[in-house]
């Protein structure tokens, strides 16, 4: 049915590339292409011989022209982007230039600013809306799932949602003092920055990991839980009419938060470049390249992720409570495709949306948010490609 080019090797993308080939009606080829072609050749390596046909290639997306020569070469349905938040525009530009559907996990960040917005892909919107072509925004976990399921809950649950509590527990232990479960640069970057939350049509802003509660979660029991600036807030607050406040918390061992705060203490997490014997170097940088590989922590991790939402609003005129989240054993991503939960309930999500679009259920010309699309087909193919939710109507709420 359609062809789709996988931007990025690493611990995502990997998951991406597994589920594809687990769907070859949907995903015939695929070209997996990154900086570095030996980690797309050794993906290839694992999966070849299977329906989905897989092709590689070396591609430098800060390029926009790399992009395109790779796209008018192989020609995709869509572009799948699983590399880092840094390539978003120039990827979204290659998409332009040759009218191919584009989708992502995480919005753009300027490299020399910890600040990630989606006012830089949101300025795409007509440019995509006069191209014919659909670019889903944010589509991995959270961002992601959290979206389809606020708009589930929207659809089936309420009349009205007026608050939500985004809820990202990891309960997984890899063994390791000190690592992260995604791209440590990104990690540390959105950890540190300061926190914020939506209430009463503006921005609410507190000092990073000022604000902590602790959550008994269903699967996983009480963890600390702290409040976090996120992305999906933004797109929620636009997009939920009648959204009083939303909130987004996430779980961390005091051991993750010493080994940061002395790091941070250290200047080991500035991304302001000093000078080391002659070259200059950013020592955020330097620590990604001394901290394990978040692709390699899936045989150590034990335990289990919860992530979820929970609203509260109303329905035909009473109060509502409704709670929906998907376990995820990190053991068992790892028996089925060699990745932690982490990178899984990333790249699951991923490889459903770019079926949504390339089934056409998913498609319109523009760039959105995936809530602003139909929830129901994507809320089923979580359920059928290894991301099954839970809902509850009683929930404990945050306070
Ligand atoms: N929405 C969510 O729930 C969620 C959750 C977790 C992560 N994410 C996002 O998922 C994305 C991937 O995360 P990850 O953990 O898989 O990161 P990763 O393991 O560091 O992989 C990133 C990949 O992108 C490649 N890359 C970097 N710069 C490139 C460039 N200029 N041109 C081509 N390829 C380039 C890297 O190539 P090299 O191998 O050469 O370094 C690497 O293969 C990130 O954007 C992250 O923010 C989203």
């Amino acid at each position: 049915m359609g062809k789709a080019l996988i931007i990025g090797a690493g611990g995502v993308a990997s998951v991406v590339v597994h589920k594809c080939v687990q769907n070859p009606e949907v995903f015939e080829e695929i070209c997996i292409a990154s900086r570095t072609k030996s980690k797309c050749d050794a993906l290839k390596q694992k999966l070849d011989g299977r329906k989905t046909k897989i092709q590689t290639a070396q591609v430098d997306a800060n390029k926009t022209e790399e992009v395109i020569a790779l796209i008018d070469e192989f020609k995709p349905d869509i572009v799948i982007n699983v590399a880092l938040p840094y390539q978003d525009l120039t990827i979204m530009d290659a998409c332009l230039a040759t009218k191919t559907h584009y989708l992502d996990t995480a919005n753009y960040e300027p490299p020399d600013i910890p600040k990630f917005e989606y006012k830089w892909q949101w300025a795409y919107k007509e440019r995509y809306e006069q191209a014919g072509i659909t670019a889903v925004l944010g589509c991995g976990f959270d961002p992601g799932v959290t979206g389809v399921f606020t708009a589930y809950a929207q659809k089936h649950h309420f009349d009205e949602i007026h608050y939500i509590d985004i809820l990202d527990a990891n309960a997984g232990d890899h063994g390791y003092p000190f690592a992260t479960n995604f791209n440590p640069e990104i990690n540390i970057r959105e950890v540190t920055a300061k926190g914020s939350y939506w209430e009463n049509g503006k921005w609410i802003e507190t000092e990073p990991l000022e604000i902590k509660r602790t959550y008994n979660f269903p699967e996983i029991g009480e963890k600390d839980i702290y409040l976090l600036h996120h992305e999906e807030i933004e797109s929620l607050a636009k997009n939920i009419k009648g959204v009083k406040r939303i909130r987004f918390w996430m779980t961390f061992s005091q051991q993750y938060l010493t080994h940061l705060r002395v790091l941070q203490n250290v200047g080991m997490t500035s991304i302001v470049p000093i000078e080391f014997e002659g070259k200059l170097i950013q020592p955020l940088q330097f620590l990604k390249a001394v901290l394990p590989d978040p692709a390699t922590l899936g045989p150590r991790t034990k335990g289990k992720t919860n992530i979820g939402c929970i609203f509260q609003g109303v329905k035909d005129g009473k109060p509502k409570t409704y709670y929906l989240y998907n376990v995820c054993d990190h053991q068992e991503c790892y028996r089925e495709v060699g990745s932690q939960a982490i990178s899984y309930t990333t790249g699951v999500p991923a490889m459903i949306g770019a079926m949504m679009v390339i089934t056409g259920k998913w498609r319109k010309p523009g760039v959105f948010n995936v809530e602003e699309f139909d929830p129901d087909p994507f809320m089923d193919a979580l359920n059928k490609y290894g991301l099954p939710w839970k809902e509850s109507f009683s929930p404990e709420l945050v306070d």
